[in-house]
C-alpha cells in the first residue's frame, strides 16, 4: 500500500493555519530610530497635517536585552512625540524648532532682513526657522561646538562659544550690529544640581554679554533659561538694558522640563 507523504499531500494542520494568518504588524521598535510606523487611516479627530496635536500617541517599546532601561524609555519618549513627527514630517532638524515658531509668534522677533546669531546651533532648527524667516537679505549665523550639517542660508562656526575668540569670529562673519541674539544653548547635566545651576546661569550670562556688545537698539535677545527662569543679576541685567522683559514657555517645550526662555526685547543700546 502507498504511504502518504506530508510533500505529496495538502499541509499539515499547522502550517494551514499560518497560511490563513493576517500579515504580522512590523514593531516599529525593531524600525530604524525615528523611522515613521506603519500609516494607518486617519481618525476623525486625529491631527491635520501641519498640527502636532495634543493626542497622546502610544507606540509601544519593547525592551531589548541590550538596550539599557533609560533608553527604552528616551525611545518610547521619541516615539510617541508629537513634535518629533512633525519636525520629520515637515523637515526640521529638532523638534526645537517649534519653540522657537511658537516664541517668534507670540513675541515677533524674527523679521525679513534681520541679522540674527544663534548660539548653541545644533542640529540646526533654529537656524532653519530663522534663515526662512529673514530670507536672502538677511543673515543668520549660529555657533556649536557639534558640528551640523550646512543649514541653507546660515553660517555656522564650529567652537565652543566659551572660547574667548568666539565673539569677535561671530561679529566677523556678521559684519556688523545684530538685530536679534538667540541662545538655546544647554550644557550636558552632570546629575549635581547646583553645578548645573551654575553652568547654566554661566552660558545664560555669558549669551547676554554678547548680546550687549553685538546688539543694534531696539533688538532681541531671546536665551534658555531654567527652573525660576532668569533670576538675581542676569534679570537686573536684562531689566536695566531691554525695555521689556518676559517669560514664555512654548507649548513645544516638553512639560516635565525646567526649561523656560526669556524674551528681552527693545534693546536700549551701550550708553
Ligand atoms: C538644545 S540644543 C540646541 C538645539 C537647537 N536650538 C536646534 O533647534 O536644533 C543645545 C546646544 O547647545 C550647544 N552648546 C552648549 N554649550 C555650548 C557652548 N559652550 N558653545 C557652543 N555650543 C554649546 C550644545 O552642543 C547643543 O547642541
Amino acid at each position: 500500500m502507498e504511504r502518504r507523504t506530508s510533500s505529496s499531500k495538502s499541509p499539515p494542520k499547522r502550517q494551514k493555519k499560518r497560511q490563513n494568518a493576517r500579515p504580522k504588524k512590523t514593531n516599529i521598535a525593531t524600525t530604524a530610530l525615528g523611522e515613521e510606523p506603519e500609516k494607518r487611516s486617519r481618525k476623525k479627530g486625529a491631527p491635520q497635517k501641519g498640527e502636532a496635536g495634543n493626542r497622546e500617541l502610544n507606540v509601544h517599546v519593547k525592551t531589548a536585552k541590550r538596550r539599557e532601561y533609560g533608553s527604552t524609555l528616551w525611545l518610547k519618549r521619541q516615539l510617541n512625540d508629537p513634535y518629533v513627527r512633525k519636525a520629520k514630517a515637515e523637515g526640521y532638524r529638532s523638534r526645537a524648532a517649534y519653540k522657537l515658531i511658537e516664541l517668534d509668534e507670540k513675541f515677533s522677533v524674527l523679521r525679513a532682513g534681520a541679522r540674527i546669531v544663534d548660539l548653541g546651533c545644533a542640529p540646526g532648527g533654529w537656524c532653519q526657522v530663522a534663515a526662512k524667516k529673514v530670507g536672502g537679505k538677511g543673515k543668520v549665523v549660529g555657533i556649536d561646538y557639534l558640528s551640523m550639517p550646512e543649514v541653507m542660508g546660515a553660517d555656522v562656526l564650529e567652537m565652543d562659544f566659551l572660547d574667548e575668540a568666539a565673539p569677535d569670529k561671530l561679529k566677523d562673519m556678521l559684519g556688523g550690529e545684530a538685530d536679534v541674539v538667540l541662545s538655546d544653548m544647554a550644557a550636558p547635566t552632570t546629575g549635581h544640581k547646583s553645578t548645573d545651576h551654575l553652568r547654566i546661569i554661566a552660558l545664560a550670562e555669558a549669551a547676554l554679554d554678547f548680546a550687549e556688545d553685538v546688539l543694534a537698539p531696539g533688538g532681541a535677545f531671546v536665551c534658555k533659561v531654567f527652573a525660576g527662569g532668569a533670576e538675581g543679576e542676569l534679570l537686573t541685567r536684562l531689566k536695566q538694558n531691554f525695555e521689556t522683559v518676559k517669560h514664555a514657555k512654548p507649548k513645544a517645550s516638553r512639560s516635565d522640563s525646567a526649561e523656560k526662555y526669556v524674551v528681552a526685547t527693545g534693546f536700549r543700546g551701550r550708553g
